[in-house]
This record gives C-alpha cells, sequence and structure tokens, in this order.
C-alpha cells in the first residue's frame, strides 16, 4: 500500500511542487494548507509522514508553528513530522528537533535529498515500538553499534540520538573530555548516515595555522602562490557528498572562524586564486572538549558560529561517571589486543575489576584502553591482578608524564617497559628478562628489533 504523507504549506506552489514529487516516487500526497486542517486532517487520519512548513507567511509565526508541532506530537507521537523551513530560521529548526520532529529541510529543498528523508524517517518509525524495555533489551536493539561498548543509560542515550540524526543532515555537536570517544561517535554517525559510501574527512582544526586555512580547508589553484604547483583541492571539497568532521573546534582561530562560517551558511566557497564558486552538499560534525558556551562568553569563539554547528549537541559523559561501564570497555579491549597481537588469553580477577573501577580515569576510555594493553603485555599468569595495573600504569607515566593516557602503540610500549626493566635492573639483562618475564635470548631479539643498546654490565 502506497504511504500517505500530509503536506502543510500555505503556499500553494509548494504545495503542489512536493506533490507532484511525491506522486512521482510512490507515495499519496494529501495536502492542507492552514494550522486548523493540519489538526482536523491529522485527528481523522492516519498519515506515515507529515511534511511540516514552519514559515506560513500570514497566519502563522515561527512560535505558532512549534505549537503546532506539538499538537502533532500529542496527537501521534509515533508519526515522524519533518520541518520545512528557511534558512534564516534554523534555530526554530533546531527547537523543533528538540520537541520531537524527525528531520528539516531548508528551502528551497533538494529533491533527491528530501526523498531520501522522508524514506529514512518512514522506515526508522515502522521499527519503533512505544513497549518500554530494560536497559539491556534497549543495547539489544542497538546492535548496529557493536563497537561503541557500554551499558549506561547516558551512552544508551546517546546510541539512541546517534540511532535517531544519523540519516538527517543536521549539523552535530560532540563535546566530552579527551578521550571519551567523540570521534568514535562522529564515525558512527557517517556509517549510519546514508553518505557512508561517501568520504568521511576529519580535520584537526587546532592543528591548522591562521595562515594556512583557506588552502587547506578550499584548495587552490595552479599559481595561486609560488608553491602552488598544480590545483589542489581542500577538504571541504574531498568530503562533498560525505561528512566532514571538524576535531577540535573549539581551538580554531577566530579569524579562521569567520572563514568556517559562510561556508557551514551557504556550503560554497572558492579555491585559493580562482574567484569562481564552488558548492558542495557536506554534513558537518564538529567536537570539542572545551566548553564552547564559556567560550562564546570570554569572545573567544564566535556566536553565530556556535549556533551554526551545535543544532544537535552530544555530550559525552566522562568514564567516571558511567562506572558500570568500565569491566565491560576492559574486557573489551583485553579481547581485542588478545586477538590483534595473538597474545594468550587472560582474565581479570574480582579484585582487579574493582581497582580499575576505583580510578579516576583523566584520560577516560584512551587511558583505560591503553592500560589494559600495556597490562597484558606485563602479566604473566593468566589471571590480571591489581598489582599488574599498577605496574602498567607506571610504565605509562615514564611515557605519558600527564596520566592523559595517550602514548603510542603496544610496540612502542613493550620497548618502554624493555627499557624501564633495563633501567631498573641496573643495566643486568639476566635480571632484565626475568621482570619482563621473558628469557633472555627473547629480551635480545626484542632488543634488537627496538635498537634498545645493551647497558655497560651484565
Ligand atoms: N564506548 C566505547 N567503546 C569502545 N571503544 C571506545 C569507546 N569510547 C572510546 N573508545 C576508544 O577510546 C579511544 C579514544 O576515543 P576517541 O578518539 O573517540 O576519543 P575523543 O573523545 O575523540 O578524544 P580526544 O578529545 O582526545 O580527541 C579510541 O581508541 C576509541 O575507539
Ligand atoms: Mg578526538
Amino acid at each position: 500500500m502506497s504511504r500517505r504523507i500530509l503536506v502543510c504549506d500555505d503556499d500553494d506552489a509548494v504545495r503542489s511542487s512536493l506533490g507532484f514529487l511525491l506522486d512521482k516516487a510512490g507515495y499519496t500526497p494529501n495536502f492542507a494548507s492552514s494550522p486548523e486542517d493540519i489538526i482536523v486532517y491529522i485527528t481523522e487520519n492516519d498519515f506515515d509522514l507529515v511534511l511540516l512548513d514552519m514559515n506560513f507567511s500570514v497566519s502563522i509565526n515561527g512560535e505558532e508553528g512549534i505549537e503546532l508541532l506539538k499538537k502533532i506530537k500529542l496527537l501521534n507521537p509515533a508519526m515522524p513530522v519533518i520541518l520545512m523551513t528557511a534558512w534564516a530560521s534554523v534555530e526554530l529548526a533546531v527547537r523543533g528537533i528538540k520537541l520531537g520532529a524527525y528531520d528539516f529541510v531548508t528551502k528551497p529543498w533538494n529533491n533527491i535529498q528530501l526523498l531520501k528523508i522522508i524514506e529514512t524517517s518512514i522506515t526508522l518509525s515502522g521499527n519503533k515500538s512505544d513497549e518500554k524495555v530494560s536497559v539491556l533489551k534497549k543495547r539489544d536493539k542497538l546492535v548496529e553499534f557493536q563497537a561503541i561498548i557500554g551499558e549506561d543509560p547516558k551512552l544508551i542515550e546517546i546510541l539512541e540520538i546517534i540511532k535517531r540524526v544519523s540519516p538527517t543532515h543536521a549539523p552535530v555537536l560532540i563535546t566530552g573530555e579527551s578521550g571519551t570517544g567523540k570521534e568514535l561517535i562522529a564515525s558512527a554517525i557517517h556509517k549510519y548516515s546514508f553518505r557512508k559510501l561517501k568520504p568521511f574527512v576529519k580535520v584537526n582544526l587546532g592543528g591548522i595555522p591562521a595562515s594556512l586555512f583557506e588552502s587547506e580547508m578550499f584548495g587552490y589553484r595552479k599559481g595561486a602562490f609560488t608553491d602552488a604547483k598544480s590545483d589542489h583541492p581542500g577538504r571541504f571539497e574531498k568530503a562533498n557528498k560525505g561528512t566532514i568532521f571538524l576535531d577540535e573546534i573549539g581551538d580554531l582561530n577566530f579569524t579562521s572562524q569567520v572563514k568556517l562560517l559562510r561556508v557551514l551558511q551557504d556550503q560554497t566557497f572558492e579555491r585559493l586564486g580562482d574567484p569562481s564558486c564552488i558548492t558542495v552538499d557536506v554534513r558537518v560534525l564538529s567536537a570539542t572538549n572545551h566548553n564552547l558556551y564559556s567560550l562564546v562568553n570570554k569572545g573567544s569563539f564566535r556566536e553565530d558560529l556556535l549556533y551554526r554547528i551545535n543544532l544537535i549537541q552530544i555530550e559525552v559523559p566522562p568514564l567516571r561517571k558511567r562506572i558500570n561501564d568500565i569491566p565491560l570497555l576492559a574486557a573489551y579491549f583485553i579481547g581485542q589486543a588478545i586477538k590483534t597481537y595473538s597474545l594468550p588469553e587472560k582474565s581479570i580477577s574480582k579484585d582487579a575489576s574493582e581497582w580499575l573501577c576505583q580510578q579516576s580515569w583523566p584520560g577516560n576510555v584512551r587511558e583505560l584502553k591503553n592500560i589494559m594493553e600495556r597490562t597484558l603485555l606485563l602479566t604473566t599468569g593468566d589471571q590480571i591482578r591489581p598489582e599488574d595495573f599498577i605496574l602498567a600504569q607506571k610504565t605509562g607515566q615514564h611515557t605519558d608524564p600527564a596520566g592523559s593516557g595517550t602514548s603510542g602503540t603496544l610496540d612502542a610500549m613493550e620497548k618502554q617497559m624493555i627499557i624501564i626493566a633495563i633501567e631498573e635492573s641496573g643495566g643486568n639483562l639476566s635480571r632484565s628478562s626475568e621482570k619482563l618475564g621473558i628469557s633472555r635470548a627473547t629480551l635480545y631479539r626484542k632488543m634488537e628489533k627496538h635498537g634498545i643498546q645493551a647497558g655497560k654490565n651484565e
């Protein structure tokens, strides 16, 4: 049976062009041109989706549009509502989405994009069920997020937001302390969007000096400056049809903020040395561990830019605020490292698990992950005990005094541990190998691999 869509707009031209589009796409369009009609239609009929104009020209203003949305959601909470709005009133769309609208499109809309949004929202709303489910059952329903580990209600809520916002083109701002999983969340949003087969381009905005911002982000033409030997596309062009992930956006300098704002407003820009306008279709995700609202208050972050990027905000809680997830994450990282590096199986003792839950984890999940990997290397028995973590933590601090857990790969940790063991046994390699729980031959081999010089005395 063909899906029924209610098109609410007071503009005849809009109604007829949408009607034509929907009809051609196999839907059954119905029309309402006043707020009263909308309520009557929705009370009396069962629609699969509503397209609601938020800027009725005469009869209602934005505020009334919001009231109308609330009534619609009250009458039929499960029915997806897509808002239509002018770019100038994106704030309205923000409020609308918070009130349960499924997504929004800005006028003039793009037909293909609109049809995609309609299709995904109808499909997803069809899967929705109102039954109260336990957190675990909810988690089971979110099977697609296998790579994001955790069952804490705060995390489940985030997974549900990801699921809801992924198929939309709404910009999402992901905030949270270092190592909480912001990038993981950004890539999940891309992965579950209809842009998944297109590029996901990550840009570390904190690392781009103001003088290079334009050439890096917008590209340049051959000859634009001395070193411009050939045409070069910028990050926005590379992300076309896909997603751009603006990481560390709170570290972006003020001058570049203005330039970024412009491209976010109309998705157009020029390459350096080429006056022709380039238009792209890019979904924008941003992340920061700063509080952008206080940066705005201090005057170092533009308020208009903040409102452009934070249509949806996901705040990732620090690990110490979701303690129950610590053992789950620990077991997950151990399992992964065992698989990746073909290490022997090991379990975590009860004491060790409790020890993990008592730590404050300033470096959050990344720190936990690093400690788990380091500990695996250190532990000689088949069970990990608290002492093993404490030793691993010590080796971590050696490479990373800030304790943020950002020290490198398992390989780098192995090297570091060997250096420490040799240091601590005063250069005695027999004792070092004993300390490390490996044979002397293995120690020699590993020292050679890592380019570690033997101590002066054995
Ligand atoms: N819930 C989770 N499940 C599994 N792995 C996770 C989870 N959260 C974070 N990680 C892992 O922890 C590490 C750090 O995560 P990520 O890089 O996404 O953090 P971040 O918030 O972007 O950090 P930063 O602010 O330092 O850039 C990554 O290896 C990531 O895969
Ligand atoms: Mg990150």
